[in-house]
């Protein structure tokens, strides 16, 4: 999913093998900015500090492997999208990136709102103390006991995902005696995943209605017949890990034009729009991802310009990022286990996790990077894949990669950019116990979730 695929130079071995990886660095110890958390650095000796705290400590306290998340900078980036859309604007954090009762405190206190797609979700944002009237609850089927719940708590808004969805929210609201805010999820005919862009044909999906043949307009006109309905607006998520804007500018083109079709026919201005999320981060150094600001000011002018156009008050627009907040803040800490040299291939690289807490290299072949982190090195580089420990062989957590080739049993690497989708895709195949998430800001860490253990996996296990 990440855009770098540059084949390497003949630098640093006699023959590299076929693969899609970057030039070794120049000098592997760096650590790239555009990766890493912010205050991530090496100390004198050389080891990988964030927050303040030396990685071999935090290793030996809260032991490996282990997400170490950068509080600080989550908090800078939660902070940079709400300041670059202004009061006129949204910004809901996609938990299903990450989420914890410590991240959804640290949310409220920086002024974002938050996007649930469950129960669960719901739960753990109530819990930490999210105003329900912050939350939006997404989902294609939402059961109705969830539906129920949320509208129970006074969530500030259901996305409503299907002609069924829309009676079955309106029943339950009405049987509750209320009125529940509803925005109407779409698809517009465009999916946008990094330098793809294919328009038309993905209406061929499970999420939201399609604007094709009228059935967006259609399922506006039910909505708006309900009593136990108030439409606000309208959603459109187009894909993940989005550089490009101009799929942006076309759904907004899109959306705005289902606006002005609904006022045209109802005398209704919606007043809200909704882009969702998927706006890229870098995961290797290929990858340039844009500033909240940049992305603020481009689709707050896409939607401002297609509203003049129809000739619509411009809606209040909000925003969906999770993965470009919490992607970036945090890294995956593991210890090398066995390094296994191939001859004219590649230098295996075992670490104490794998698939289990990272499979997003295995799913979606994605790319990531990886530094020695406990010590520099001077060596010269050798390609590496660093593959976990679970008993399956596409069980790689970087695919192409160089470290220093005198990496050794008990050194530390680190992956970065795994904030997002790491932890909360993470499984227990192998029975591998999941590893903790360990906030780290100004000095001090604390584990924010903790890791799991054998009692845990057995409390389950009811014989
Ligand atoms: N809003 C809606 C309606 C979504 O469906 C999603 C992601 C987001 C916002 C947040 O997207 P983000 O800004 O985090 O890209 N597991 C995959 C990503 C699945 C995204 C699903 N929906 C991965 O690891 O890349």
């Amino acid at each position: 999913m990440s855009r770098s695929a540059h084949p390497a130079g003949p630098r640093h071995a006699d023959v590299l093998p076929e693969g899609h990886y970057s030039a070794p660095a120049d000098d592997l110890n760096a650590l790239d900015p555009k990766v890493w958390a912010h205050t991530v650095g090496r100390d004198a000796d050389g080891v990988v500090t964030v927050g303040g705290i030396a990685v071999t400590q935090l290793a030996e306290e809260y032991g490996t492997p282990a997400y170490i998340l950068d509080e600080a900078d989550f908090r800078d980036r939660a902070r940079a999208w709400r300041t670059a859309f202004g009061n006129d604007a949204d910004v809901f954090y996609a938990g299903k990136a990450f989420l914890s009762r410590a991240v959804v405190r640290w949310l409220h206190e920086e002024g974002l709102n938050l996007d649930v797609c469950s129960g669960g979700e719901l739960a753990t944002a109530l819990s930490a103390g999210m105003p329900a009237e912050r939350i939006a609850f997404h989902g294609n089927n939402k059961s109705p006991e969830e539906i129920e719940r949320a509208v129970r708590a006074g969530v500030g808004r259901i996305v409503l995902d299907s002609f069924q969805e829309i009676v079955r929210v309106a029943h339950i609201a009405q049987s509750l005696g209320t009125r529940q805010r509803v925005q109407i999820r779409i698809t517009v005919g465009v999916e946008a995943h990094t330098h793809e862009f294919i328009a038309t044909a993905h209406e061929d999906q499970k999420f939201g209605i399609p604007l094709a043949d009228g059935q967006a307009a259609e399922a506006v006109r039910r909505a708006l017949q309900l009593d136990g309905l108030e439409v606000i607006g309208i959603h459109s998520h187009i894909g993940s890990q989005i550089f490009d804007m101009s799929g942006f500018e076309v759904a907004a083109h899109r959306v705005v034009g289902l606006l002005r079709d609904i006022r045209d026919e109802h005398g209704v201005e919606l007043p809200e729009i909704d882009l969702g999320g998927g706006l890229g981060i870098a995961y290797t150094s290929d990858d340039d991802p844009r500033e909240p600001h940049e992305i603020a000011k481009a689709l707050t002018e896409i939607v401002t310009r297609e509203c003049e156009g129809a000739r619509l008050r411009t809606p209040r627009i909000s925003v969906e990022p999770g993965r470009a907040i919490v992607g970036p803040t945090a890294f995956t800490l593991y210890e090398v286990g066995t390094v296994k040299p191939l001859d004219g291939l590649r230098t295996y690289v075992s670490v104490d996790g794998g698939m289990s807490d990272n499979i997003r290299t295995a799913l979606y072949d994605a790319e990531y990077s990886v530094a020695l982190a406990s010590r520099t090195s001077d060596a010269e580089p050798m390609l590496v894949r660093v593959v976990g420990k679970h008993c399956e062989s596409g069980d790689i957590v970087v695919k192409d990669a160089f470290l220093p080739g005198d990496l050794a049993p008990g050194d530390l690497i680190a992956v970065p950019a795994t904030g997002a989708y790491c932890r909360s895709m993470a499984s227990n195949y192998n029975h591998v116990l999941r590893p903790p998430v360990v906030a780290v800001r100004d000095g001090a860490a604390r584990v924010i979730v903790r890791r799991e253990t054998e009692d845990d996996l057995l409390r389950l296990d009811v014989g």
